[in-house]
C-alpha cells in the first residue's frame, strides 16, 4: 500500500515539475518574440527617418529585414503559447490562416519598398511605408489585445 502511495507522490513530483518546465519554456517564447515585434518597430521608425532624409539605401535594407522577419512570424507562434504576460490572443490559432496570411502581407509591403528604395522613387517609397505600417496593423487588430494578460 505504501508503495502504491510513494508511486503517485513521484508522478505528481513529475507532472508538477513538467508543467513548471512547459510555462518557463512558454515564457522563453513570448519573450522572444515580443523582443523580435520591438525589432520590427524599430526597423519600421528607422525606414521613416530614412525616407525623410532620403537615404534610399537604408529604407532599402530595413525593408529588407522587414521582409526576412515576415517569415519568422508564424514560427514565433507556437499553438497555444498564451501563458505568461503576452498580447497574443486566442483568435490566432483558430484563424491561424489569416494569421499567416497577414505575415505574408507584410512580406509583400516591405518587398514593394526595398524595390522602391532601390528605384529611388519616393511616391512609391512613401506608398510602401504606408502599407508595411498598414500591414502591421492590420494582423495587430485581429490579434493583438490592448492589454497584456498577466
Ligand atoms: C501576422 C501578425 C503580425 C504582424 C504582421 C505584425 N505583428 Fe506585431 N505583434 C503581433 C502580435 C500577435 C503581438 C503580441 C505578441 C505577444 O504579446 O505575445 C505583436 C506585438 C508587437 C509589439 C509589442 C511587443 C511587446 O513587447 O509587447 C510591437 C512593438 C509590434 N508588434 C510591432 C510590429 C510592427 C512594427 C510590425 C510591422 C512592421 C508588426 N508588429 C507586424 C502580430 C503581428
Amino acid at each position: 500500500m505504501h508503495q502504491v502511495k510513494f508511486l503517485w507522490v513521484g508522478l505528481l513530483v513529475l507532472l508538477s515539475l513538467f508543467i513548471a518546465s512547459e510555462l518557463f519554456a512558454q515564457a522563453d517564447v513570448i519573450e522572444k518574440r515580443q523582443k523580435f515585434m520591438k525589432a520590427n518597430g524599430a526597423d519600421a521608425k528607422a525606414v521613416k527617418k530614412a525616407a525623410e532624409e532620403k537615404n534610399y539605401a537604408t529604407v532599402e535594407a530595413k525593408a529588407k529585414d522587414l521582409m526576412g522577419n515576415s517569415e519568422k512570424i508564424p514560427g514565433l507562434f507556437p499553438q497555444g503559447s498564451t501563458a505568461g504576460k503576452t498580447k497574443a490572443k486566442a483568435e490566432i490559432w483558430d484563424k491561424w490562416d489569416d494569421f499567416t496570411k497577414g505575415a505574408s502581407k507584410l512580406g509583400k509591403a516591405a518587398g514593394g519598398l526595398a524595390g522602391a528604395a532601390a528605384a529611388k522613387d519616393d511616391a512609391k517609397v512613401e506608398a510602401g511605408i504606408k502599407a508595411v505600417s498598414g500591414a502591421c496593423g492590420d494582423c495587430h487588430k485581429p490579434f493583438r489585445a490592448e492589454k497584456y494578460s498577466e
